[in-house]
């Protein structure tokens, strides 16, 4: 049980690596109590020789997910904050995506995000104070080909937390969803394991443009704009602290200008500008 009530909990999804692992060090730095999670043994042990109390939670399972919240509350009475984090992106062009490919890219980032946070929001409510952020993306509001798995995901994210907003309203909830662009992680190695777990390449229509996806996945080098995870820390600090925590943060400069291009570009154009950003 937490001993001082001024320190705060926060359960984080998905501390393995990149944006959730510099999420966790960077909010225990500050002060908070971070209960660090991943979904596989070998990540919570290297997480608990960092000194983080930490939680197997897999999204995908459902028996995990219920596993890790009944002992998470073996430890603590109270979550602050829960910070719906962990996902992968499935690469492929949507006509070589099965149904099986879809469902679990959405058991990852979707379905698990959901179960999750119903799990966690009693808990808030009797206490009428908690906020929930939610890692999304850029390509929560803007596609680009050969990512659509991934993107319809985030979309959906996107759809559920603006509800749940709305029917938190009275409540001293509060919900932020995050929207990085780029960002430094293992997320395209990732997004490249799914790729060969899915996708027949050699099969495809579409094996021109993969060469190109593959060579992208695995360069060295990042994609422009790229920023550190310390970009994400500063707004999931501000949706942790303030007051008034904003509904939408947007993170590095291709977040920015796709959100405003695409409240005044008509659909048409705006693809045009996507193919441009995709090639
Ligand atoms: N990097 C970017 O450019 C970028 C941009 C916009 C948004 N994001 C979002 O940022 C968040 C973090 O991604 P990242 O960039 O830090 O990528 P990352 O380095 O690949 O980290 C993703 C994390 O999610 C975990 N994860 C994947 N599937 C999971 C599951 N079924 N259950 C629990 N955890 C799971 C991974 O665990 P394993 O190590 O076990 O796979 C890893 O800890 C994601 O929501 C992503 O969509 C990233």
């Amino acid at each position: 049980m937490d001993s001082a009530a001024e320190v705060k909990s926060i359960l984080i999804t998905g501390c393995s690596t990149g944006i959730g692992a510099h999420l966790a060090r960077g909010l225990r730095d500050k002060g908070y109590r971070v209960f660090a999670s991943a979904r596989q043994e070998t990540d919570v042990k290297k997480l608990e020789a960092e000194g983080f109390e930490s939680l197997l939670l897999d999204l995908s399972s459902s028996d995990s997910i219920n596993s890790a919240v009944s002992a998470l509350f073996q430890k603590t009475d109270h979550l602050y904050a829960l910070i719906n984090n962990g996902a992968y992106g499935q690469a492929g062009a949507l006509e070589d995506i099965s149904r099986t490919a879809m469902e679990e890219q959405f058991q990852a980032n979707f379905f698990g995000w959901h179960e999750l946070t119903n799990l966690i929001l009693p808990s808030m409510k009797s206490r009428n104070s908690g906020r929930v952020i939610y890692i999304s993306s850029v390509l929560g509001f803007v596609a680009l080909p050969f990512r659509g798995p991934y993107i319809a995901s985030k979309f959906a994210i996107e759809g559920l937390v603006d509800t749940l907003r709305l029917e938190l309203r009275h409540t001293n909830i509060k919900l932020s969803l995050v929207q990085p662009g780029p960002i430094e992680s293992d997320f395209r190695q990732n997004a490249y394991l799914s790729f060969q777990k899915h996708v027949d390449f050699e099969g495809s229509d579409y094996r021109q443009d993969y060469k190109k996806m593959i060579k992208r996945l695995n360069s060295p080098n990042n994609a422009q704009f790229t920023l550190g995870p310390e970009a994400v820390l500063r707004p999931v600090l501000h949706a942790l602290e303030s007051k008034s925590p904003k509904a939408r943060y947007r993170v590095t400069f291709p977040t920015k200008l796709f959100a405003i291009l695409g409240r005044i570009l008509p659909s048409t154009w705006m693809d045009k500008v996507l193919s441009k950003a995709a090639d």
